[in-house]
């Protein structure tokens, strides 16, 4: 069903584009529309439509209609979707250097973080995409990530003793669990409600935004503060799209981006108050743990991954911004 989809819009995107001079670049994602990051993508659609006075359109699949983050950026290689956005961890599955931003308590603070992101170390990560047809646009916020239970609490590492969480399909989130005692499960997002419902994951881990807009908090009775990772987000072309645009073009869809990147942290910020205001109201219990017992525990990730030079030197960079 997926393959037709794909034909069909490649028809319907060649055929806009020999009708007038107007394109029309479809953009998939896999957040509900409450998102706030879905509000960032909104604002690139609509400054990209100013900036280029409606010759380039974006159209936007929200809630993984075009399927997970992985199966979408495939399909931007292969040019059939032209953007998406998707966490980092998802990117480094295709370009390893993101790796390093799965690194749990990674980021001092949020100037630490933005400082790396829109300085230097981000923007040669968004460009090493482009050797795997995957050119990064911005980051975006997406703050940190905490755990979440069905019925057992979590207040120390221990307590993750034999529970299965689910983690995003990645190397470095499955160690990061695996190293603080937990199972980890690795399993596409639009799946974990059921998951966590039926009994198949004891828990997960995300930011409030997610585990709220998705409604996974319905079926989660705890929530513990414990930040141990700060993976941001990524909107990310297809080169195959990007290299054909005129530089004029270029240049409107970066700036578009770059605008939605400054409007989205206004939305994340709202947002994270908005949905730790909802978990409260419908009874989660709010667990706020001495964080250094999961930051010394999780350090192994850290050791491990340094063995590797190209990621040492990456770390050292970030550690000295
Ligand atoms: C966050 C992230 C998404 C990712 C999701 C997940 O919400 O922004 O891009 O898909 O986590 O846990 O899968």
């Amino acid at each position: 069903m997926r393959y037709f989809l794909m034909i069909l819009f490649l028809v319907g995107f060649a055929s806009c584009e020999q009708k007038s001079t107007t394109k029309v670049l479809y953009l998939a994602h896999n957040m509900p529309q409450t998102h706030p990051v879905h509000k960032g993508i909104l604002t690139f659609q609509e400054s990209l439509s100013k900036r280029s006075e409606g010759t380039l359109v974006i159209k936007v699949f929200p809630d993984g209609q075009l399927g997970s983050e992985r199966e979408v950026l495939e399909l931007l290689q292969i040019g059939s979707v032209a953007i998406t956005k998707v966490s980092a961890a998802t990117m480094s599955n295709f370009v390893p250097d993101y790796d390093v931003l799965n690194i749990p308590y990674l980021f001092r603070d949020n100037d630490h973080f933005f400082n790396v992101l829109e300085g230097e170390i981000g923007k040669s990560l968004l460009e090493k995409g482009s050797d795997f047809w995957l050119r990064g646009l911005c980051f975006y916020d997406a703050g940190s990530r905490n755990f979440f239970t069905k019925d057992k609490p979590i207040r120390t590492p221990e307590d993750l003793e034999g529970l299965k969480i689910r983690v995003m399909n990645n190397e470095i989130s499955i160690k990061m669990v695996n190293s603080l005692g937990g199972s980890a499960t690795p399993m596409a997002f639009s799946e974990l409600y059921t998951a966590i419902q039926q009994g198949v994951v004891d828990g997960a881990e995300n930011n409030p935004p997610s585990f709220v807009s998705s409604n996974q908090y319905e079926v989660s009775k705890y929530y513990t503060l414990d930040e141990h990772t700060s993976v941001p987000d990524v909107l990310i072309i297809s080169t195959k799209y990007w290299d054909k645009l005129s530089a004029k073009e270029k240049q409107w869809v970066q700036e578009a981006a770059n605008e939605s990147a400054q409007a989205e942290k206004k939305y994340w910020n709202a947002s994270v108050e908005e949905s730790m205001q909802k978990l409260k109201e419908s009874g989660v219990e709010i667990i706020v743990p001495d964080k250094s017992l999961f930051a010394e525990k999780s350090m192994s990730v850290l050791e491990e991954m340094i063995k590797d030079e190209r990621l040492k030197e990456l770390v050292e960079k970030i550690k000295a911004e």
